[in-house]
C-alpha cells in the first residue's frame, strides 16, 4: 500500500514518471499539483489561469491544535451515534415513563451527535482551510449559432424519418391517445368527495323545531331565560347526537333589556328580547363562543372577529366579512322557542358564489 507524507503528498521516492492518478490512500488529500481549482488545466485564450490553493494552513502550530479539537468533536459525534444505537436498541418502551426515557435518551445522543459533526466541521473550515477568493469563469448560456443549425437539421431529419408529419392517420391517433391520459387528472379532482350542492345553504331548522339547550337538550321558555346579558348555545330538538346536522345548525340566543334590540336585528324574529344567531363564525367557521355582556359584542376566539350583538351580530372587528345569520324564533302552543323557519341565509363562512 502506498503511504504519504504529512502533507498528503507522495513520498519523495515515487517515481516521477508516475502516470495521472497517482495512487493515494483513502482519505487523504491528492497530490498538491491536483489541487487547482480548474483541475490543472493549462490557460489557454478562453480560460483563466489555473490557481493553486495553499498546501499548509499558515501557522502550523495553530493548525495542530485545531486538528486535535477537530477529530474531538468527530470522535464526541461517533460516541453519541453508537449511544444513540445503543439507546434505539436497548431501552424499554413498554410505559409511558420509559417511553419518556427512551426519548430523552435518544433525542440527547442524536443531539450530541449533530452537534459533534457542526462543532467539528465548523472548526476545520474555520482553522484548516485556505481562505482564499475563488472565482468561477463563465460561459455563455447560449449554444453557438452552428451547434443550433445542427440541432434543427437534426431534428427536421427526426421528424421526417419518423414519419409524423407524412401519415396524418397516425398523427391523429396518436393524438386522440394522448387526450384522455391528459385530463385524466381533471378527472381524479372527482375523488375530492360528492360536490355540496344546495347543502351549504341550508341547515336542519324548521318550522316549529324546538330550541333546546345544549347538552342538557331540554326546550326552553322565555320566562326561564329572564336575565339580561346572557348567552346560551341552543341546537334543533332531536339532533343532538346528529353532528353533520349540529356543524351547521348550533345557534346561540341571547336575552337583552327591552329597547336594546335595534336594527338591522329584524324583531318579528325575536322573542321577548330574545334573539337567536347561528354560533358558526362567518369567516372560517369556528364556534363563536365568548360574549361580553357589558359591551354586548360576540367574540370569535379563533381570528378575533367580533360581532355587535344588538345591532343585528354585524362585524364590528376582525376578518369576519359578514354578520352572523338570524335565525327566525318565536314560541309554540306550549311557550318553548321554537323556529320560525330556517335561516335566510347560509350559515358559515363566505364561499365563493357569495364573497
Ligand atoms: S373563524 Fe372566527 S374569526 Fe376566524
Amino acid at each position: 500500500m502506498s503511504e504519504t507524507n504529512g502533507h498528503g503528498e507522495l513520498p519523495d521516492e515515487t517515481p516521477d514518471e508516475t502516470p495521472a492518478g497517482p495512487h493515494r490512500v483513502i482519505g487523504t488529500p491528492p497530490p498538491a499539483e491536483a489541487r487547482t481549482l480548474l483541475g490543472g488545466r493549462e490557460p489557454d485564450g478562453d480560460r483563466p489561469a489555473p490557481r493553486e490553493l495553499p498546501a499548509d494552513p499558515a501557522d502550523l502550530r495553530k493548525a495542530k491544535v485545531a486538528e486535535r479539537l477537530v477529530a474531538a468533536c468527530f470522535i464526541v459525534a461517533m460516541l453519541a451515534g453508537i449511544g444513540f444505537i445503543a439507546a434505539y436498541i436497548g431501552l424499554e418502551v413498554h410505559s409511558v415513563d420509559a417511553v419518556l426515557r427512551s426519548n430523552l435518551a435518544l433525542g440527547t445522543s442524536l443531539s450530541v451527535a449533530f452537534l459533534g459533526l457542526a462543532f467539528g466541521a465548523t472548526i476545520w473550515v474555520r482553522h484548516l482551510m485556505p481562505e482564499v477568493e475563488i472565482t468561477e469563469a463563465r460561459k455563455p448560456l447560449a449554444s453557438p449559432a452552428e451547434d443550433r443549425a445542427a440541432f434543427a437539421e437534426t431534428f427536421t431529419e427526426g421528424a421526417d424519418a419518423s414519419q409524423f408529419a407524412k401519415r396524418p392517420l397516425l398523427r391523429r391517433t396518436l393524438i386522440a391517445a394522448t387526450l384522455p391520459i391528459a385530463v385524466a387528472p381533471i378527472v381524479l379532482l372527482r375523488d375530492m368527495g360528492p360536490l355540496p350542492g344546495t347543502s351549504l345553504r341550508h341547515t336542519v331548522w324548521r318550522k316549529g323545531l324546538r330550541l333546546v339547550e345544549d347538552v342538557s337538550n331540554t326546550p326552553i321558555r322565555p320566562a326561564d331565560f329572564s336575565s339580561p346579558g346572557g348567552m346560551i348555545t341552543v341546537i334543533p330538538e332531536g339532533y343532538q347526537d346528529d353532528d353533520d346536522a349540529l356543524a351547521k345548525a348550533a345557534t346561540i340566543i341571547i336575552k337583552f333589556a327591552p329597547g336594546e334590540l335595534q336594527h338591522p336585528t329584524v324583531l318579528n324574529w325575536t322573542v321577548d328580547g330574545i334573539v337567536a344567531y347561528s354560533k358558526i363564525c362567518t369567516h372560517v367557521g369556528c364556534p363563536v363562543s365568548l360574549y361580553e355582556q357589558t359591551t354586548h359584542h360576540i367574540l370569535c376566539p379563533c381570528h378575533q372577529s367580533t360581532f355587535n350583538a344588538p345591532k343585528g351580530a354585524q362585524v364590528i372587528f376582525g376578518p369576519a366579512a359578514r354578520p352572523l345569520p338570524q335565525l327566525p324564533i318565536t314560541t309554540d302552543a306550549e311557550g318553548y322557542l321554537v323556529a320560525q323557519s330556517d335561516f335566510h341565509e347560509p350559515v358559515g363562512p363566505s364561499f365563493w358564489e357569495r364573497g
